[in-house]
């Protein structure tokens, strides 16, 4: 089947591109409501309206969260979405707003992509703390969100070398590149056969529930 997402971005949207990239060349079977930006003048916004998608801009500067947040509900209820996708969208999302897009067994219907192998280098600089660690091996993951910050069910992980001659933007680029082949899969392995991913051994009742199936 195919699933209705929005897109959430804060910045220059090479992910969002990708996105559309596939769906545009039928290789997911997608299609993108609207484009949902947080940071007026963000590069996404240009590469929506190129693929002729809506776009909304609703700045969180000068808001509260909540004042924020409920715009942000307000504006993705207006379309019967099946996924809200984060693509670089750098706001943590609350409970709250979680809460409004919840799937019959208690997950949300929000995937991000984290540049980095999650449970290493959650945050917002994912790269930079991983090269400035010095792992041998990164990688990104794509992940369900849930109440915490980088935190939810894996969907997809995959993982690149830390090259000897590498530079913070070689490394960056090489990670970005598996980004844009590995989210464009996880959306098309979700529209043909739903949500999956490996049960947690955890005490941590959010995540210990069995493997979902749309
Ligand atoms: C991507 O590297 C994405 O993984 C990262 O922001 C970048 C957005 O690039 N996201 C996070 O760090 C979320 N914690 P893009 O705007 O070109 O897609």
């Amino acid at each position: 089947m195919s699933i209705n997402i929005a897109v959430l971005a804060s910045g220059r949207g090479s992910n969002l591109e990708a996105i559309l990239a596939a769906i545009a060349e039928g290789k997911v079977d997608a299609k993108v409501k609207l484009v949902l930006v947080n940071v007026p003048g963000a590069g996404a916004l240009d590469i929506a309206t190129k693929y002729g998608v809506a776009t909304t801009v609703i700045p969180n500067a000068g808001m509260t969260r909540k004042e924020h947040e409920e715009k942000v509900i307000a504006e993705l209820k207006k379309h019967e979405l099946d996924f809200i996708v984060l693509a670089g969208y750098m706001r943590v999302l609350s409970a709250d707003l979680l809460s409004h897009f919840k799937d019959s067994r208690g997950f949300f219907k929000v995937i991000n992509i984290h540049p980095s192998l999650l449970p290493a280098f959650p945050g917002i600089r994912g790269y930079e703390e991983a090269f400035e660690y010095g792992v041998k091996i990164a990688g990104v993951t794509v992940h369900l969100v849930d109440e915490k910050v980088d935190h939810g069910p894996i969907l997809a992980q995959a993982t690149f070398e830390r090259l000897p001659d590498d530079t913070l933007e070689s490394f960056k680029a090489r990670g970005l590149k598996i980004e844009h082949e590995i989210y464009p899969q996880v959306l098309q392995s979700i529209a043909k056969g739903g949500v999956s991913f490996f049960q947690r051994h955890t005490a941590d009742a959010t995540a210990d529930r069995e493997t979902a199936r749309r």
